[in-house]
């Protein structure tokens, strides 16, 4: 007999995306229930062998699920969940045709959330994202990444990490920090790419490793951003530093991002709008996940990335919202399986793994998070349809109506 002290029961279908544990690709079981001791998943079986195998403890609790469908607790890959100010504004001038970039030369785009975000305590920093963290956990979202790279000094980039950890600490949600100090050149240092490089390898990683603040490092490589140079150097000497890459690559140029998070053997390489199939290759070969946001194409109304030709390639995609102010002012991953179907041709099934298993491996957290197999953390989600293909099939709406994190209902 198992001891559990919760168990979630009557689950007209347990989606566990565990293969060897359920049906087809997502291993589903019909008819399933989960059991869990303490943070973990203890058990997870059909209904039917539930009283056979699970004992509740004393003082443990049962969850009906009254039919609803049980599926992980999504993974979001990629924010940046802390920022101050808005830029609906920019919106609006998109619409009308000025692009992104064109914005962000005359001042507008991140620069003009880095002004807004300096002028903002760690305090307001926090104030200002624990709603929009609140409305994640309502969507699914129970563990994500969250992004520095609106200070783009060293003070202001860690306290940045310092609203995210304390995001982290107070929050059901799990947020795992990204050191991204290389989102932007600031304005005090144009025309010195290099010399703002020179500050964030040698001030600001060690000072953000000292501290513990980060996990990953990120780099917005892009042209007129970033090199792949330049890139290359931060990327490196963040892992120097034990930090995992993660960063922006190949989103509207095609500088050679894909290939750069091979050779570094980045946990994942993010936007890819632009990358060369054989850059994807060459990131399948080392293990490195591709995570894609389709919210950030639909957003600025740019074209999709070819999802398919990756997933040809054998290359695991991962689906994220990029939530951020300025490209992708969205945080509701069932919507970015809507747009990963419709837009990418994902299969429904690619779609969900997307948001779960890939994008835990997208963090490298997949043997913690992404999947309902024993062992792992207990976060779950139920929701109100009839079968799970609905959470992208009936779009644009939210239908999770509880979440267990860590073994709680919250
Ligand atoms: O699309 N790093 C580049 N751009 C970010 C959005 C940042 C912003 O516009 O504020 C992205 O991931
Ligand atoms: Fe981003």
């Amino acid at each position: 007999m198992t001891e559990a002290d919760l168990v979630v029961d009557d689950a007209s279908q347990v989606v566990t995306c565990e293969p060897s544990l359920g049906e087809g690709p997502l291993g589903i079981i019909e008819t399933g229930a989960v059991a869990a001791r303490g943070e973990r998943i203890v058990w997870v079986g059909p209904a039917s062998r539930l009283a056979g195998e699970v004992t509740l403890a004393s003082g443990g609790s049962r969850l009906d699920a009254h039919g609803r469908v049980v599926v992980p607790g999504f993974v979001d890959s990629h924010t940046h969940l802390v920022f101050a100010g808005s830029r609906e504004n920019e919106y609006g001038l998109r619409a009308l045709g000025a692009s992104y970039q064109e914005i962000a030369a005359a001042g507008g785009g991140i620069l003009s959330t880095v002004r807004a975000t300096r002028a903002a305590s760690l305090d307001e920093l926090v104030a200002r994202a624990r709603p929009r963290l609140d409305l994640m956990l309502a969507h699914g979202t129970t563990t994500c990444e969250a992004k520095s790279g609106y200070g783009l000094t060293t003070a202001d980039e860690i306290k940045m990490l310092e609203a995210i950890r304390r995001l982290d600490a107070e929050h059901a949600v799990d947020v795992h920090p990204n050191f991204c100090g290389a989102h932007e050149l600031p304005p005090e240092f144009k025309g010195r790419t290099d010399a703002y490089v020179d500050l964030v390898v040698e001030e600001m990683l060690p000072e953000v490793a000292r501290r513990g603040l980060a996990r990953y490092v990120d780099v917005f490589c892009e042209e007129g951003v970033f090199s792949i140079a330049q890139s290359r150097r931060i990327l490196e000497a963040g892992g120097r530093h034990g930090l995992r890459a993660k960063f922006h690559a190949d989103e509207f140029v095609t500088l050679g991002g894909a290939e750069l998070a091979a050779e570094v053997r980045a946990l994942s390489a993010d936007h890819l709008l632009k990358a060369r199939i054989e850059g994807i290759a060459r990131m399948k070969a080392a293990g490195v996940t591709a995570a894609l946001l389709p919210g950030t194409a639909f957003f600025l109304g740019l074209p999709y990335a070819p999802a398919r030709k990756f997933l040809d390639t054998g290359a695991r995609v991962a689906l994220a919202s990029d939530f951020n102010p300025g490209s992708s002012m969205g945080l509701n991953l069932q919507l970015v399986m809507t747009m990963a179907v419709s837009q990418m041709k994902m299969s429904l099934e690619e779609a969900l793994l997307g948001i779960t298993v890939n994008a835990a491996h997208a963090m490298g957290l997949e043997g913690e998070v992404g999947s309902l197999r024993p062992g792992k953390l207990c976060d779950l989600l139920l929701a109100d349809v009839s079968g799970w293909q609905h959470l992208a099939y009936f779009y644009g709406v939210n239908h999770v109506t509880r979440i267990v994190k860590r073994g709680r209902p919250v």
